[in-house]
């Protein structure tokens, strides 16, 4: 049966009313497409995920040629990456752009898909805590007092997955010019994925969080600590302690840069 314009979105508009509103893969299927033969069937992929339009040399090419922010943000959303079509927005950056710290997350949750800011869910609200208690924060005027925040990938994953390495390594260039461009004085690596995909290393966030490294882009080497993640201290509090540990490392070598 061929469905009218008008009852697709209707049933569309009753799924969300359900609170089916997003998506639980990474492949989508298109369920009005009218079924086919079983032999034909076969031979037809039902998936419509987009394909990469770019190469990750491409992402290179592309995030050089931004010269400013607006620039940097219009070629991520039309970069065509897989994780776009499973994404309401994408997730560019937040706080001041003169700060002289830049953090960098992994990737959007439902929270931040919807909202399209980074770090706004119950992990967001903990990270702003978690710099309100060293005199940061993400909406202040004073550079001195002011975080920027980015993710490694702008695409919120289906089901908050943690995105994988040949993902990260696609946005990793875009996230370098970023870091040009914001010219930092300190960065630091939110969590397991921005640490490895930063640092270029293998080592988990847990034998490498609290000690100072560098991250290396192509206008810069800049000092880089690597932290634990809100959304992990949510679920293990016990860890706090360390965190703690790690803000005041931050809190020190801001003061060491003054
Ligand atoms: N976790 C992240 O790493 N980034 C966000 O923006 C939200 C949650």
């Amino acid at each position: 049966m061929v469905e009218s314009h008008e009852n697709l979105l209707a049933a569309l508009a009753w799924q969300i009313e359900l609170g089916a509103d997003e998506a639980i893969g990474d492949n989508f299927l298109d369920r009005t497409e009218t079924p086919r033969s079983a032999p034909e069937a076969k031979s037809v992929a039902p998936v419509l995920a987009l394909a990469p339009s770019e190469s990750e040399e491409d992402s290179g090419a592309i995030a050089a040629a931004c010269t400013n922010l607006d620039a940097l943000h219009k070629a991520i959303d039309a970069y065509g990456h897989p994780l776009k079509a499973g994404a309401r927005q994408c997730v560019f950056a937040d706080g001041n752009p003169a700060a002289r710290v830049m953090i960098v997350g992994e990737a959007p949750g439902r929270n931040e898909d919807i909202e399209g800011k980074p770090f706004v869910g119950r992990g967001g609200q903990l990270l702003d805590r978690m710099l309100a208690a060293i005199g940061l924060s993400r909406h202040d005027e004073d550079p001195e007092k002011a975080v920027y925040i980015t993710n490694i990938v702008p695409w919120r994953p289906a089901q908050n997955r943690t995105p994988s390495a040949t993902e990260s390594s696609a946005f990793i260039p875009f996230v370098r010019r970023h870091i040009d461009l914001i010219d930092p004085i300190l960065i630091v690596a939110m969590g397991n994925t921005p640490t490895k995909a930063l640092l270029d290393t293998t080592t988990g966030i847990m034998r490498m969080r609290g000690i100072w490294a560098e991250v290396t882009t192509p206008a810069a080497t800049r000092p880089c600590l690597p932290m634990l993640h809100p959304a992990y201290l949510l679920r293990q509090p016990m860890d706090k302690h360390k965190a703690w540990s790690d803000l005041q490392a931050l809190q020190a070598k801001i003061e060491e840069c003054r």
